[in-house]
């Protein structure tokens, strides 16, 4: 969840107004994985729409996104957008970001992954979607948490073309490196 959290945060700084839905087993996994209040996590967005609100203005290609980011993405949310059955706004709004071709980012959060798994990625793809698993990126020589997060949501930001300069870049020095040179 904090993939999500960071992402929003992010978002916030660099000036990109967000919309958000929660899913209801988003809400049950924050108090998981974190200490933070389903309000606290809402009050982070520009906007934010229940699950159930599928009335919403994400809800229609009409209203003017940049893309869309799941963040995390259960294996449950990335079938039911793979399959256009979609049952909330959440998986909606994914839908309408595709059918407008616009960037749809998943950060799949589940391994090992089955064939079942790998055939609907593999659909997804073939729709238009890009599937970001947030893999570590070693090569940045993470020191904290807070820096894999970083690297992932800020490459998730790429695909959109926002630097939030949060990525340590392949080739770059880290910033200790910086000091000492
Ligand atoms: C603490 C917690 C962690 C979970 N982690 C995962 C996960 O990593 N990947 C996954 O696909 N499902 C995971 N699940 C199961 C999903 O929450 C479940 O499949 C749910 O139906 C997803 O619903 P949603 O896609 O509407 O959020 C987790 C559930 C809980 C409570």
């Amino acid at each position: 969840m904090i993939l999500g959290i960071r992402l929003l945060a992010v978002l916030r700084r660099i000036g990109v107004e967000s919309h958000l839905v929660v899913s209801r087993s988003a809400e049950v996994t924050l108090a998981h994985e974190t200490d933070m209040k389903v309000a606290e996590l809402r009050a982070l967005a520009d906007v934010s729409y229940a699950a159930a609100d599928i009335g919403a203005a994400i809800a229609s290609g009409s209203f003017r996104a940049m893309g869309m980011i799941v963040a995390p993405c259960s294996v449950r949310t990335m079938s039911e957008i793979a399959t256009g059955v979609t049952s909330t706004l959440l998986t909606r709004a994914a839908d309408v970001t595709l059918k407008e071709r616009r960037p749809l980012v998943l950060m799949v959060r589940e391994t090992p992954l089955h064939l079942g798994h790998l055939r609907t990625m593999t659909q997804l793809a073939e729709m238009g979607a890009v599937i970001a698993p947030p893999v570590p990126a070693f090569y940045s020589r993470p020191k904290t948490i807070d820096d894999l997060v970083d690297h992932a949501v800020g490459r998730a930001l790429d695909l959109f073309g926002l630097d939030a300069g949060i990525v340590r870049r392949w080739g770059e020095p880290a910033p200790a490196e910086v000091l000492e040179t």
